[in-house]
């Protein structure tokens, strides 16, 4: 476990993102995706004060791992969860959980719809399915509609708990892409399909961060109950540069670090594995995070801002440190025992550490490791 080098969680800021979402969306509901624990931020106390303080009610993980721990450590709260891909049906173990638990498994091949079915034990159990629309991973096949509704009328069965679909290019303009037109057209037919043969749908959702920032697939324009929010409950949006949002999220992590040790080097001086060359004369501060803590080798190169200088990360990342140059006026500035902060300093320094490092938020969140304590804060 490290010590000063922690992710600060604002929750004051996650509460600001659930209300611009309920801003956009007013009588949509928040289905909370906190899948990879809480996309890094710690999928336990976040679910608690998205409960107790935001009136969260439904949460979705992706395996039934999480949701059983959601379930085991929240137990004294009320909740609906959702395991998106990994449900692993099959183990007569789950079925168990699933039921014992009130755990909701979603549905993306028939084969898995026929056990709930053909399990004397699941014939009350709520059936959640997802279409592929487009997004070709998980998924049941639009053309096999007709073939599901037969299924479920010859078992009894007249609802739909929950019916998703998942956009592939949300992060592009709903409008202006095509495989989102065609996914929001066959998700309408697919809906359509069932009503009209007399299958209500309790509850249908089709929109993650992108298609709520850009307002589509929500209760207004599409009649659909639910939003399926991820990304944009941490902060950033999830839009590439240029297609219009309505999102102006506050990120809700700080990572920050702190100098073990700063020394001066010359051009050409050496740096830590490999021996990297200094570019020029100037400062190196050494922080104390590494890989070991899922701050990775690729982010050398990247720029970091410390009091006002711009830093690089220079040569490899060590397991359990990173080597950042300064140049030489940063010298008697810089000193050793400061806190650093890699990201969560300004509005988007996230970003641009992402852009330059080639990755996406997602992923700089959700690969930090247990060993960098969460720390959760209210102002
Ligand atoms: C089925 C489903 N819905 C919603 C989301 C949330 O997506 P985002 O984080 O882009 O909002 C995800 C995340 O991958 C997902 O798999």
């Amino acid at each position: 476990m490290k010590f000063r080098s922690r992710l600060v969680v604002n929750l004051d800021n996650l509460a600001y993102n659930v209300n611009q979402i309920r801003k956009i969306t007013p009588n949509t509901n928040i289905l909370f995706m906190i899948k990879a624990d809480g996309y890094g931020h710690g999928m336990i106390p976040i679910a608690r004060y998205a409960i107790t303080e935001l009136g969260i009610r439904e949460f979705g993980c992706a395996t039934i791992g999480e949701a059983l721990k959601l379930r085991e450590e929240l137990n004294e709260l009320e909740f609906d969860i959702y395991v998106f891909s990994d449900i692993q049906l099959e183990l007569l173990e789950n079925v168990d959980i699933y039921l014992k638990r009130r755990i909701i498994p979603v549905i993306s091949n028939v084969s898995e719809l026929d056990y709930i079915l053909h399990t004397p034990e699941l014939r009350n159990f709520p059936i959640c399915l997802k279409f592929n629309t487009g997004m070709n991973r998980l998924g049941l096949d639009p053309n096999d509609a007709p073939l599901i509704v037969n299924r479920l009328k010859q078992h009894g069965r007249t609802s739909v708990h929950h019916l998703i679909s998942h956009y592939a290019n949300a992060s592009a303009g709903m409008d202006a892409n095509q495989t989102n037109v065609l996914q929001r057209t066959r998700f309408e037919e697919i809906k359509k399909f069932f009503r009209d043969a007399g299958i209500t749908l309790e509850r249908t959702s089709q929109s993650n961060s992108g298609s709520i920032e850009q307002k589509t697939g929500l209760r207004e324009n599409s009649g659909d109950t639910h939003a399926r929010p991820g990304l944009m409950l941490y902060g950033p949006s999830s839009l590439n540069d240029g297609v219009p949002g309505s999102f102006q999220g506050k990120l809700v992590s700080k990572l920050e670090t702190y100098i073990l040790r700063v020394f001066e080097v010359q051009k050409g001086d050496v740096v830590g594995y490999n021996s990297t060359p200094c570019p020029e004369d100037g400062l190196i501060a050494i922080l104390a995070i590494g890989y070991g803590d899922g701050f990775f080798n690729r982010y050398s190169g990247a720029h970091l801002y410390h009091k006002g200088f711009e830093g690089t990360i220079i040569g490899r990342v060590s397991m359990d440190m990173t080597h950042v140059f300064f140049p030489k006026e940063a010298i008697g500035k810089i000193t050793a025992h400061e806190i650093f902060t890699i990201w969560g300093q300004t509005e988007d320094d996230l970003k641009k550490f992402c852009m330059e490092t080639k990755t996406i938020p997602y992923e700089v969140f959700c690969a930090l490791l247990p060993r960098v304590p969460r720390v959760y804060r209210l102002n």
